[in-house]
């Protein structure tokens, strides 16, 4: 997979693509990524990247024609994905993450200031896509955000493949409660069925929590959970205990 990014702060992407799963991703040649610098593309003396609005108001915007340059840099084909960071963009999900990860391209642009000339969403972007309902300053990192949760559904850039399985939202709920070494720490036990060795059991109690855990903290996405007549069984137990 190639990822290049458009923006004016590329060693911000260096910097957080050169470490962990990604970092790692990027040395076996599983991903590509390249931070292009947006001024490279501006024309003029002081290469400005930004001007203002049309209809006044406060800020400054950025210009259309660097970007688009920056694009054909890039050298998109029809199976491109054009991504254009903004706020007003389709809320970014796991499921969106996994789309993403199955393309073989994608070029990510960087907003600043007030954000995109309206032209680049309009005429050249694929995508636009928000990573949640706030502001940042500039586009880079949601940048990182869809590019870590990306390359990491990218098969072998994760030492057990196992582990996105049992990732929050891979089935629609979220992930289970997990512990690890001491058994006891300042008095608080781990849930002893976890130490019974009986696998069954486990599983049984790692389903039960992503449950009641789902049905309390998101109630949202529980909604719209597919169930099994076993989870109907498991939501009958937790009820009984009073734990719902
Ligand atoms: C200050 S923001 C522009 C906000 C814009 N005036 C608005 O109200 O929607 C500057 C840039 O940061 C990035 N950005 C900020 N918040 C974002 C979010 N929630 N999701 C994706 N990108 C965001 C975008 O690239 C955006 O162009």
């Amino acid at each position: 997979m190639r990822i290049d990014v458009i923006t004016l702060f590329p060693e911000v992407i260096e910097a957080g693509t050169s470490y962990s799963i990604v970092g790692r991703a990027r040395e076996w040649g599983l991903v590509h990524i390249r931070a292009i610098q947006l001024r490279d593309f501006a024309e003029g003396k002081h290469k400005k990247t930004d001007d203002e609005p049309y209809g006044g108001g406060a800020g400054l915007v950025m210009k259309p024609e660097p970007i688009a340059r920056a694009v054909e840099f890039c050298q998109p084909t029809p199976n491109t994905r054009i991504v254009l960071l903004e706020p007003q963009g389709r809320l970014y999900t796991q499921a969106y993450a996994r789309e993403l990860a199955a393309q073989s391209h994608l070029v990510l642009i960087c907003g600043h200031y007030e954000g995109v000339d309206a032209r680049i969403r309009e005429h050249l972007a694929t995508d636009v896509i928000s990573i949640g309902d706030y502001v940042l300053t500039g586009g880079e990192l949601p940048a990182l955000i869809v590019i870590d949760s990306v390359v990491r559904l990218i098969p072998g850039a994760i030492h057990s493949p196992e582990s996105l399985e049992q990732d929050s939202f891979a089935d629609g709920l979220l992930g289970y409660p997990q512990y690890t070494r001491p058994e006891v720490f300042r008095g608080w036990r781990v849930p002893s069925v976890l130490l019974s060795g009986n696998h069954g059991a486990i599983a049984r109690w790692r389903r039960k929590e992503q449950l009641r855990l789902t049905r309390l903290l998101r109630p949202d996405l529980f909604a719209t959970a597919c169930l099994t007549a076993e989870d109907v069984e498991l939501l009958r137990e937790l009820h009984a205990e009073g734990q719902l």
